[in-house]
């Protein structure tokens, strides 16, 4: 009786206790053989309920090493169909931003914070966005300081220089108050170093409205300033554009504590980070708008520039060459 309840309870977990399950009731050395050739030796009248009961065992043992066998096959025929469905998925191996999308973002983010939108330009442009229409007259000198890729066979046409030419086209699509900053990749035909490439991006910004002011400018750079770098004294050097008056560069106070400092800053603390000034009456009359109604401020600034200094980048080449082991650096940043 205790051999048919344990035969009954069994339940094998895998294969192997199968095979031990068969081995000790089922195999020639099993208990049901003993059983058996104990027969003769059971007393005439036991014979009949001795008999039953390893029958009844047998039966049992049998019935329970079929079911088991069938139960792990189709198991198997499942997994196989289906892959095992209790494994742990693969792991999805995720990207990361690049380095100029990460900068990018972060100044599209604060500036929308202020109300700024985002406005895009093409790329392939022509001499009125690009020159004309921001006050650099034909043979101007200042259209030297941006050496620029001219389409061979139509020399109206060029690799926008800069993204103040998407100023242009904003101005001419869209009424004052406008608040807008391009985004976008810029050309110029420069030889390729750890320091300049031929390839980069900027950031435009254009504000016009009624009585906007220098002290506009200002503050609205020193906000910027501090959500970007977390720094907070600024200065603004008087400079020159053809399509702002007054100019300035605007530096940045970055300290001198570290050794980089001194390095980055030619040990000054300074580091400039974007051109910018009122928008020249020129350049909105150009643009069909009244320089006696409005007035506005522009900026452009570097979007590898920014990104070498917040990353610690030695290499603007490094941007370009989409090294994987460059790339994977920035996993961690959104
Ligand atoms: N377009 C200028 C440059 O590429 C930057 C700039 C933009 C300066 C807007 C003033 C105002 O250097």
């Amino acid at each position: 009786k205790e051999l048919i309840s344990e035969a009954e309870a069994f339940k094998a977990e895998n294969k192997d206790a199968l095979e031990a399950y068969r081995i000790k009731f089922a195999s020639k050395k099993g208990i049901l053989n003993d059983l058996f050739s104990e027969f003769k030796n059971v007393p005439a009248e036991a014979k009949k309920d001795y008999g039953q009961a390893i029958n009844a065992l047998k039966t049992i043992v049998e019935e329970k090493i079929r079911s088991t066998q069938e139960a792990f096959e189709s198991n198997e025929e499942t997994k196989s169909f289906y892959g095992d469905l209790t494994r742990p998925g693969t792991p999805i191996e995720l990207g990361a931003r690049h380095p100029i999308s990460l900068v990018k973002n972060q100044v599209i983010n604060i500036f929308s914070n202020i109300g700024f939108n985002v406005s895009e330009g093409p790329e392939i442009e022509d001499d009125w966005h690009n020159f004309e229409a921001l006050n650099f007259p034909e043979h101007h000198p200042a259209r030297d300081m941006q050496d620029t890729f001219f389409v061979q066979t139509n020399p109206e046409m060029l690799l926008r220089t800069h993204t103040s030419s998407v100023q242009t086209r904003y101005m001419e699509n869209n009424k004052p108050p406008i608040r807008t900053i391009s985004p976008g990749r810029v050309y110029r035909n420069e030889a390729i170093s750890a320091r300049s490439h031929c390839i980069f991006h900027q950031v435009e910004g254009l504000y016009i409205d009624k009585d906007v002011s220098f002290a506009d400018l200002k503050q609205t750079l020193l906000y910027f300033t501090k959500e970007m770098f977390g720094k907070s004294k600024i200065r603004l050097r008087p400079s020159y554009f053809p399509f702002t008056e007054p100019s300035a560069e605007l530096d940045v106070y970055w300290g001198l504590k570290t050794e980089t400092d001194y390095r980055i800053t030619k040990g000054t603390g300074w580091l400039e980070i974007m051109g910018c000034g009122m928008v020249d009456p020129n350049v909105l009359k150009a643009s069909n708008i009244d320089p006696t109604k409005y007035s506005g401020f522009a900026f452009g600034m570097g979007i590898e520039r920014m990104a070498m200094l917040l990353y610690q980048i030695g290499d603007i080449r490094m941007f370009y060459e989409n090294d994987v082991r460059f790339l994977e650096q920035f996993k961690s940043n959104f």
